[in-house]
């Protein structure tokens, strides 16, 4: 097989996926191509377009234009989608992050933001990021609006309005730095076994996977069945592996290195579905915008080349 997504399903993953935005599509044939071309990526997310501030940033006043485009343009590809995302603290217009809501309220938000945006496209995504990031990184639970109103039952209140909006997609909970053991992956870990005592749905477990060249933790294998054992699936839904610039020749074999085991992790693991990256180009990488003075983290470079980085993700499935 030949191309990433290829190469994945001939493995017995369901994909390799990338996230992209119709504003870059429709600017950029050479990009869109690649984008476009099911032999490289089976699975699309959608960067911003379905977040909140982009969807409902006036309460009750809907814009779903980009959200709308990106899903037709990737069932007309043969693609799949991921939804991203319905509850996260951030990107959220300011008439929800100002708070000031009761309980009630507040909760009433949630169930009506969560239904309207996913019964937009019910029958046509995979899985939703229906919460995402809910945890600090000592894996206590970050003090968003929706935290401090409402405790933890806001996270039930949006999984049970996702599931009876579209009963057909995956459900998942997302966020970044549980790709090894530690305190975050065990909080996500013991979120989601109580959230199955509770008979609250859930089938995902999403690992963003925002990585960094040559810190790539060694017990992805090991953190990753812990999940699974919990009975869900599991997906590195934003995987991007970022490094000091400029770019070397080391680097790029690190990073290659760094792509392949997190590849042969999920390989490894049957519960992990697909793989997701967080652009595909480091022409359209978030990460120099946040993070000064680095970059180069996705598998192809700037001019649309792609890098050693491209044969690792081959060579973690191979
Ligand atoms: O749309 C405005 C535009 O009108 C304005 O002129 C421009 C000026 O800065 O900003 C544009 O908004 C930007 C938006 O991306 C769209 O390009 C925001 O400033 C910028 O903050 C936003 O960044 C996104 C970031 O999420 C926001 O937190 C990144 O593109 C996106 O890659 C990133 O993705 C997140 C995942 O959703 C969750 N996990 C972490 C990941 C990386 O931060």
């Amino acid at each position: 097989a030949t191309g990433l997504h290829n190469v994945a399903v001939s493995k017995g993953k369901l994909y390799i996926g990338t996230a992209t935005e119709m504003y870059k599509l429709n600017g950029d044939a050479p990009y869109a191509a690649i984008a476009s071309d099911i032999n490289e990526f089976g699975m699309i997310t959608a960067e911003n377009s379905m977040k909140w501030d982009a969807t409902e940033r006036t309460q009750g006043v809907w814009t779903f234009a980009g959200g709308d485009d990106l899903v037709n343009w990737a069932i007309a590809n043969g693609q799949k989608l991921r939804g991203h995302t319905t509850v996260w603290h951030s990107q959220l217009p300011s008439w929800v992050s100002s708070g000031g809501f009761s309980a009630a309220a507040l909760t009433s938000i949630i169930e009506n933001h969560t239904t309207t945006l996913i019964d937009r496209y019910k029958g046509k995504i995979y899985s939703w990021d229906v919460v995402n990031e809910p945890f600090n990184d000592d894996g206590t639970f970050r003090s968003s609006v929706f935290y401090t109103t409402l405790g933890t039952s806001y996270i039930a209140t949006a999984l049970h309005a996702a599931r009876a909006a579209d009963p057909d997609a995956k459900l998942y909970i997302n966020d970044y730095n549980i790709d090894g053991l530690g305190a975050k992956s065990t909080a996500m870990a013991n979120l989601v076994a109580q959230l199955k005592a509770d008979n609250v749905p859930i089938d995902g477990i999403g690992i963003q996977g925002h990585l960094i060249v040559g810190a790539v933790p060694n017990n992805l294998q090991a953190n990753f069945e812990q999940f699974a054992a919990l009975g869900v699936e599991i997906a590195i839904t934003e995987l991007d592996i970022r490094m000091t610039l400029p770019v070397t020749p080391g680097k790029l074999a690190q990073q290659k290195a760094d792509y392949k085991k997190v590849v042969a992790a999920c390989k490894a693991v049957p519960a992990c579905v697909g793989i997701t990256v967080w652009e595909y180009t480091d022409k359209y990488s978030w990460v120099p915008d946040v993070f000064s003075g680095q970059g180069a983290a996705l598998p192809w470079d700037d001019s649309l080349v792609k890098k050693p980085a491209y044969d690792g993700i081959v060579e973690g499935f191979n």
